[in-house]
């Protein structure tokens, strides 16, 4: 057989295969193949078995894994990757003990990057999420969800949209657009919530018709949106031939969870507050609980999502970085991976689901992303490390060593000379 790229000595291969998203208890079964070798042509896996069948397969390229962990190219289901500036500034205040929700009442947060996100270029903001994508595919990204939200006008919100657009085009991740311009209340709209949301509504059907979005989001919480105004603006979405997703049960327990799966959502995210009711729903539905510990983490919140609770009753879970340049400001998913093991207490087994097979499901990727098997675009991550367990237990640095996005190298970690 004769193929583009052989990968070698595998120590521990994920396959993560599986008849749709992964619930409950399952999330703790691996699939666990020792001493693998996978085989490529062009952007797809064409084989996969042990090292002892290797023998007549001749390749273009081998890469021995030097007995070192092989998985899928991470999934990332929920960042806000194009946005203008940064707020290192909001960090003293949080020290000195002012509140998120404090912050954007006050004019910053949120609003303050919509203010730089306004004044920033189609170019500097495309440059500026370009960095930011090359660098979670360094950290082994290869599918990522990007949000628009910080523009609440028609311009900046089409401008958001347009860079993802343009990076779909450019930029070897796999990327999926989510209009989330009810992210915040702009001021020029502060008395009137339910006509800013109409004019974000309003924008539907040019995002559809442009197709530079497939997702619409809203964050649903305390001095944002309400649960009614959140479900009146997902239904138009739905009507308008979209998917939707939440922002629900951040900070306080409004039921954004139930709503979640009342509405059908794809998704609902973070979720620290949800409650026992919201647990149960999420447990019967199809909605994956997009987990996202990194902005609890952050924010210094005691509240971690109750992610045992949501698996116990069988619901099926993602986990995400939510990188954004507020509440979780990392594009290193594998940090968000330590963080679900330490304050989550999810087994390294249940973190894999949550960053392939799941979190591929919450973006309707998952029939091309987060698995790998034959026939199968290639996304594929070797890591410095012997098994799956390493990647938690070591933390906040990155481990990716080799990452192929579509059967091509894209990230090869170097030596210091
Ligand atoms: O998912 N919660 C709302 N939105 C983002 C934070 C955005 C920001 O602070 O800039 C989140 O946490
Ligand atoms: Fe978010």
């Amino acid at each position: 057989m004769n193929v583009d790229v052989l990968i070698t000595n595998i120590g521990e291969l994920l396959p993560m295969n599986a008849d749709g998203a992964v619930k409950g208890k399952a999330m703790n079964e691996l699939e666990i193949i020792n001493d693998a070798a996978i085989a490529i042509r062009g952007d797809h896996v064409a084989w996969i078995g042990s090292m002892a069948e290797t023998t007549n397969i001749q390749a273009k390229k081998t890469i021995d894994a030097d007995q070192n962990l092989v998985t899928p190219g991470l999934v990332e289901p929920h960042t806000h990757l194009v946005f203008g500036g940064s707020r290192e500034k909001e960090m003293a205040l949080k020290q000195q003990g002012v509140d998120y929700l404090e912050i954007l009442e006050e004019g910053g947060g949120i609003l303050a990057t919509v203010n730089m996100t306004r004044k920033a270029t189609f170019d500097e903001l495309y440059k500026k999420a370009r960095f930011h994508l090359d660098r979670m595919m360094m950290h082994g990204m290869t599918t990522v969800e990007a949000k628009s939200g910080y523009g609440l006008d028609y311009e900046t919100e089409m401008k958001q949209l347009e860079v993802v657009q343009k990076l779909q085009q450019n930029h070897p991740t796999d990327l999926i657009s989510t209009f989330l311009g009810a992210h915040a209340i702009p001021p020029e709209y502060k008395d009137d919530t339910d006509g800013f949301l109409e004019k974000m509504a309003d924008m539907l059907p040019e995002i559809k018709e442009k197709e530079c979005a497939e997702f619409v989001d809203i964050f649903t919480e305390t001095g944002v949106f309400t649960v009614d105004q959140s479900r009146r603006f997902l239904q138009k979405a739905k009507d308008a031939g979209f998917r939707v997703k939440i922002h629900a049960d951040e900070i306080d327990p409004l039921g954004g969870t139930e709503l979640a799966v009342e509405v059908g959502a794809a998704s609902g995210d973070h979720l620290a507050v949800a409650s026992d009711e919201g647990i149960a729903r999420l447990a019967q539905s199809d909605t994956i609980g997009v987990i996202l510990p990194g902005t609890s983490f952050y924010l210094g919140k005691d509240a971690y999502a109750p992610a045992r609770a949501m698996i116990d009753a069988g619901a099926a879970v993602a986990i995400s970085t939510d990188f954004n340049p507020g509440s979780c400001v990392t594009e290193n998913l594998q940090l968000i991976m330590s963080i679900a093991a330490l304050k989550l207490k999810m087994t390294p087994a249940e973190i894999w689901h949550a960053v392939t097979v799941n979190a591929a499901h919450a973006i309707d990727r998952g029939s091309t992303a987060g698995t790998i098997a034959v026939g199968r675009q290639a996304d594929i991550v070797i890591w410095d490390a012997p098994n799956h367990m390493y990647i938690p237990y070591h933390y906040g640095v990155n481990h990716a060593r080799t990452v192929l996005k579509s059967g091509r190298i894209m990230y090869e970690r170097q030596a210091i000379q």
